[in-house]
């Protein structure tokens, strides 16, 4: 989200949050540091995305680990914040919430949604992963599918 920002010329305009429950992914995720092994999946997904760039301009790599450019991560904010027990924070024109709700029975599922439908300004964007959709849920009826997609949605209402 931080390349995409930039290649658009917004990233110093945007703030992002990255939230899990969970303190040592968040401290992981603070490190901006992969695997090398996953480069060649991620620079596949950066051009199929339509980056301009070489995708190896964001990063170096130093004894096996790659290391993202510390300016993509001048503008986020890493936080602990548990969907299941916490409100909502703020209120935001995107929101990416892949591969969490798979392990939620279907009452937490519909729990998460409305969250995400109060912290979601109307016109903003929903991404989930690809085994999730909002089709069965209690906001089914709020959102648009983008380009024909079932884990990329606008908020219609
Ligand atoms: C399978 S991982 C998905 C990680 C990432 N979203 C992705 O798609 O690669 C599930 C993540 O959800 C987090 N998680 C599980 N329950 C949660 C909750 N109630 N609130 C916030 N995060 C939660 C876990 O700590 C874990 O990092």
């Amino acid at each position: 989200m931080a390349i995409l920002l930039h290649e658009e010329g917004l990233l110093h305009k945007s703030r992002l949050y990255g939230t899990d429950m969970n303190e040592h992914v968040l401290k992981k995720a603070k490190m901006g540091s992969f695997p090398i092994e996953k480069m060649q999946l991620y620079t596949k997904n950066y051009m199929q995305a339509g980056g301009t760039r070489a995708f190896s301009e964001y990063y170096t790599v130093k004894n096996g680990v790659v290391q993202f450019e510390p300016f993509l991560k001048d503008n986020m904010v890493f936080a602990q914040h548990n969907l299941v027990t916490d409100g909502s924070f703020n209120e935001f024109q995107v929101i990416i919430c892949r591969n969490v709700m798979i392990y939620f029975n279907e009452p937490l599922q519909n729990h998460v949604h409305g969250l995400i439908y109060e912290s979601l300004c109307t016109d903003g964007y929903l991404g989930l992963g690809n085994k999730e959709g909002v089709v069965f849920t209690t906001h089914a009826s709020c959102y648009e599918e983008v380009d024909g997609t079932e884990t990329f949605y606008r908020k219609v209402k």
